[in-house]
């Protein structure tokens, strides 16, 4: 039993100075509970509110795509440059080390293919499933104008109430299928309503006109996917216009794992988002690691022989 003589009482109170109460870094997230807000600080670097997500997720639909036929030897050797990882749980459980130490957010919806109709989607991983694989936040689908609109809002609304027993942060994306315009007037229907119900942030694509509108109308952090295979400026001048205008980062895979020097490709987004470099410059540092890596002799498709230590 210890001596409780010997037990000081503090004496250095500070009566005068105030409690500190801190106000959380990211829009709209401030009344959330410790553990979300914990999460979400794995997910958006705290320092400059942004966050670069290497979303490889897309096999849940579409099978092995280009880029993505060997997640052990195409993937891996970018998670260091990332600060999150968007993907499945399947890819998760055989392709990524566990050591990784990167925020997950876990691919939580699924149920067709690029076979049939996108929207049709369900709720395709169970709560504790994503506890068990440490995920930081889930990430499900809504086709808001899409022929399943009702079952995916569905999907959303009960991962988000799951996710608020265990403090885990849910990600809307905006699915638009092949029919919709990724216009402005659209984009903000859809991020609205994705927030509104209480997505904790939302995925969404980067619009030329009216994306800033877009990013005011969104209570919560939005983060711009890539989309379809860009030259590496184009992506990169995108990604540059998205933060600019507001978003909190990128979700961006394809422009990434397809680009044919993928590590330096994530490096220069990376200047981007966090560091606010402009497309040019950031597009230079692109060609320089490119050429670097060149002039080594090196392949510039990854393998698995010089996967860098992942921290
Ligand atoms: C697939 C997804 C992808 O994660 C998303 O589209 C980002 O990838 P890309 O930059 O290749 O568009 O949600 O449904």
């Amino acid at each position: 039993m210890p001596d409780v003589d010997e037990v000081n009482d503090g004496k250095n109170f500070r009566i005068n100075l105030p409690a500190k109460s801190n106000v959380f870094f990211l829009k709209g997230s401030n009344s959330l509970d410790w553990g979300m807000k914990n999460r979400l600080a794995r997910v958006f670097n705290p320092i400059t509110g942004r966050t670069v997500m290497l979303a490889f997720d897309h096999g849940y639909f579409q099978g092995p795509t280009t880029g993505l036929e060997r997640i052990d030897l195409n993937i891996v050797p970018l998670i260091p440059y990332a600060d999150a990882l968007m993907t499945t749980r399947g890819a998760l459980r055989s392709s990524i080390p566990a050591e990784s130490n990167k925020a997950v957010v876990l691919r939580c919806s699924g149920g067709q293919s690029i076979l049939k109709e996108l929207s049709n989607e369900l709720v395709a991983v169970a709560i504790e499933d994503a506890i068990r694989v440490n995920a930081a936040a889930m990430a499900v689908q809504v086709y808001i104008g899409g022929q399943h609109e009702h079952q995916s809002i569905r999907n959303l609304v009960s991962l988000i109430d799951a996710g608020y027993h265990y403090g885990i942060p849910t990600l809307g994306v905006t699915g638009v299928g092949k029919e919709l315009v990724r216009d402005a007037k659209y984009l903000g229907l859809a991020t609205r309503i994705a927030a509104e119900l209480g997505a904790h942030f939302v995925k969404t694509y980067f619009c030329e006109k009216g994306f800033e509108r877009v990013v005011a109308g969104c209570p919560v952090p939005l983060v711009v996917a890539g989309g379809k295979k860009l030259p590496e400026l184009d992506a990169l001048t995108m990604a540059y216009k998205a933060v600019d205008q507001g978003a909190a980062g990128v979700d961006m895979g394809r422009n990434i794992f397809q680009s044919e020097a993928p590590v330096a490709m994530i490096k220069a987004v990376r200047s981007v988002v966090h560091q606010d470099e402009t497309p040019e410059r950031a597009f230079e540092l692109y060609r320089s690691l490119k050429n670097e890596r060149h002039s080594a002799g090196e392949d510039l498709h990854l393998s698995a022989s010089r996967t860098p230590k992942v921290q």
